[in-house]
């Protein structure tokens, strides 16, 4: 269990099955459910968004996962390569190349909102926070977003506590970290749940989060349930399917993705139900966007006896989970820079590192200084949220299917699958999904969610 393997094109392995599960769990747990599920959920009109999401993690997520899973672990390599390997000379590198972009993106925004939640445990810590109205909440969180000065410190620590990680490599100290922290998290947010459900007025927000309003349902709500899927998985941009080259053969791809996709069902499900119903409950507005978690936590924690002690353990376990994301992120280029052009590890991460930092400042500063400066209507950090999410991961989801599909074959890909005595009993409507749903479902939301 302890030793990592080596196979036989000297790659390094995940050391043990459970090792990789909660290395893969970590890379969909974070942000995306914490903050940005229940902030679309807000946005988008409660339950009739949930049941998208659901429907489209299971005909579409789920079913790429075990595409990219086994993507990687047949090319056994970073993601630019790996489509070169499995299929010589054709454009299908692009895809990787479209991945490492993506990085470069998510990363830069992920760090800001990662680097407001360690500046939240901070003030927790500090009793800053104690006894908050939902007003005077507000009021805390935009005059620490608006600060040109204060988020880029965090921020800048969050990336190199990111780049200190992956300089090292994904050591056996985030996967036992994870092991510890993930199972806190869980219970963490249990307790906070029923804390929020039975707030004077919550019982509002309970019903608004269940209730499907199917009348909510337009083009652009399902391209933002789709968004919001390939963010949470983790999928479309390569993160998965690095996590997958350091695969061993016996490996069973589909369980793995199952019970990853799962546990991030679970966690997303599970915030909504601590913020939403605070929400209701102290008279806020869902629809409040990216502030909403940092708004209404506060005067969820303040409500509670402990509530700084609580409140600086939410906010750490927050951090731990959006760094096992963020150094997933972090891999995917720097994979890249150390395989195709030879770069060290450690140069690899601390440049890439340090341009991913440079590249958030102007979302950072979008808050404030730069909140005039809109980009297609937006701010900047939800202009880079909405071009990675809902286009640059559906486009690299959608190349991925058909390359899969079309390209190398989804008798091969299955083959690959069952290698080692492993049966995939799904492997023909896996196949007609990753074949046909895949590519014309998504080409379709792509093309009307962007004309609509
Ligand atoms: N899935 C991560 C989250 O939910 C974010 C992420 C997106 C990580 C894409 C890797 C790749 O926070």
């Amino acid at each position: 269990m302890e030793n990592k393997h080596e196979n036989h094109e000297n790659r390094e392995q995940w050391g043990s099955r459970l090792g990789f599960i909660l290395a893969a769990a970590g890379s969909a747990i974070g942000l995306g459910n914490i903050w940005r599920f229940p902030t679309v959920v807000g946005q988008s009109g409660g339950g009739a968004f949930i049941f998208l999401y659901l429907l489209i993690i299971f005909v579409i997520g789920i079913p790429l996962m075990i595409g990219e899973l086994t993507i990687g672990r047949r090319g056994k390599r970073n993601i630019v390569g790996a489509f070169q390997k499995i299929k010589p000379g054709g454009p299908w590198w692009f895809i990787g190349a479209l991945g490492v972009l993506a990085g470069f993106v998510i990363l830069s925004f992920y760090s800001v909102i990662a680097g407001w939640g360690i500046a939240y445990m901070f003030k927790f810590l500090t009793g800053q926070l104690t006894g908050l109205e939902p007003g005077q909440s507000a009021d805390i969180f935009g005059a620490l977003a608006s600060s040109p000065v204060e988020p880029l410190i965090w921020h800048a620590i969050f990336m190199a506590m990111t780049i200190g990680i992956v300089i090292f490599g994904i050591d056996k100290g985030i996967e036992r970290a994870s092991k510890i922290m993930m199972p806190i998290l869980f219970v963490l947010l249990f307790v906070l749940a029923i804390r929020s459900v039975t707030l004077d007025g919550a019982m509002e927000g309970v019903l608004w989060y269940i209730t499907p309003d199917f009348s909510a349902i337009n083009i652009q709500t399902i391209l933002g349930a789709l968004g919001q899927v390939f963010f949470s998985l983790s999928l479309g941009m390569g993160a998965i399917m690095t996590y997958g080259s350091y695969l061993p053969d016996e490996e069973n791809i589909p369980s793995a993705a199952m019970f990853i996709s799962l546990a991030d069902i679970g966690i997303a499900i599970l915030a909504g139900f601590i913020i939403i119903p605070a929400v209701f409950a102290f008279g806020l507005e869902p629809n409040a966007g990216p502030a909403l978690i940092f708004i209404t936590l506060p005067a969820v924690f303040g409500s509670m006896p402990f509530g700084n002690l609580v409140g600086a353990l939410f906010f750490l376990l927050l951090t731990i989970a959006a760094l096992t994301s963020a150094i997933s992120l972090l891999e995917v280029p720097v994979a890249y820079f150390i395989d195709e052009l030879k770069w060290n590890r450690l140069k690899a991460s601390v440049i890439v590192g340090i341009v991913i930092f440079l590249l958030g400042i102007p979302s950072s500063l979008s808050q404030g200084l730069l909140s005039n400066n809109l980009f297609f209507g937006m701010e900047f950090l939800d202009f880079m949220d909405f071009f990675s999410s809902n286009l640059l991961l559906p486009i690299g989801g959608l190349l991925t299917a058909i390359f899969i599909g079309w390209v190398w074959g989804t008798r091969n890909t299955v083959d690959e699958i069952q290698k080692k005595g492993v049966h995939f009993g799904l492997r023909s409507p896996w196949g007609i999904i990753v074949q046909f749903v895949l590519p014309i479902v998504l080409l379709y939301i792509l093309i009307t969610g962007l004309i609509g």
